[in-house]
């Protein structure tokens, strides 16, 4: 049997990983087990430090549920969802629209709600409109596309964090018309913090780092013959739009509210607009 030293260690797990089938799997693992152990010997990783770490992994998983997504709210914070996020997009034409991190809030099923839909429900707040169009790159309109659009009330939370809010509250499925517009009113987001009374909260406070995101809206645009956006929209002079807890917010997705806008029809006449367009980048052509 051979002695294992603190270097050699890491070539004999590296080897008993060599004979994966799978050349992305065996990749991943290398790359993996490689940063890991050189991470352990650099900050000369004590067990305690160890064990603390298992413990943070293990109270994340048991506060994550269908509602609460600790694990995601652990990338994000760590800005690994970012990072992701900017590599598997960084490459995209410069014409089409940034993306933004998905997040942990995001809920399949959201009602299907017609052209000029309210999607705030009850909840009360300063009162918005939302709209513009969606286009390819080329500037021909999207019609038909489908935005997914989601935010959190003026108390922080989202619906599935709030009693008071019915469920899919501020929550909707739209559609684009003939000529690629969207439109849909609601209530001015407000910057929130993300959860904190998990084992993320505490790390955030143990490093001295805020928990807050600048106010935004969410889209997931999904259209045919183009590549899914998932992006999101950020206020202009918001406190946390350079510090967002989860680096989210993007310079190109910064939005300023207009005042009368011609679209916010005499139902509320003297509503604020967010107006944005939507750019998406075409699917590779198949065959
Ligand atoms: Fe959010």
């Amino acid at each position: 049997m051979r002695n294992l030293t603190e270097q050699s260690i890491s070539d004999a797990v590296l080897a008993r990983f060599s004979e994966c089938p799978d050349p992305r799997l065996n990749q991943l693992f290398s790359a993996l087990i490689r940063h890991l152990h050189e991470f352990a010997r650099e900050v000369r990783l004590t067990p305690d430090e160890w064990m603390a770490g298992i413990n943070f992994l293990t109270a994340a998983g048991h506060i994550t549920d269908e509602k609460r997504q600790e694990f995601i709210l652990l990338s994000d914070t760590l800005g690994l969802s970012a990072l992701i996020d900017i590599i598997q997009n960084g490459d995209k034409p410069e014409q089409t629209t940034e993306s933004s991190l998905l997040g942990p809030f995001f809920r399949e099923g959201a009602p299907n709600l017609p052209f000029d839909a309210d999607i705030a429900g009850p909840v009360e707040g300063e009162r918005v409109v939302l709209h513009g169009r969606v286009t390819s790159i080329d500037g021909t309109p999207v019609a038909g596309a489908m935005l997914d659009v989601w935010q959190a009330a003026p108390n922080g939370l989202y619906d599935l964090q709030d009693k008071n809010q019915p469920e899919m509250n501020l929550r909707a499925r739209l559609r684009t018309d003939a000529q690629g517009r969207y439109r849909f009113r609601s209530i001015k987001p407000a910057s929130y913090p993300v959860p904190t009374d998990g084992p993320v909260g505490k790390m955030l406070n143990a490093v001295g780092r805020h928990p807050f995101r600048p106010a935004h809206v969410h889209f997931l645009i999904a259209a045919l013959g183009h590549e899914t956006l998932t992006t999101a929209l950020y206020i202009d002079g918001d406190k946390y739009l350079d510090s967002d807890a989860v680096f989210g917010s993007r310079k190109s997705l910064v939005v300023g509210y207009s005042h009368f806008d011609k679209v916010a029809n005499d139902r509320e006449p003297q509503m604020d607009a967010i107006k944005f367009d939507f750019v998406l980048n075409p699917s590779p052509q198949r065959g």
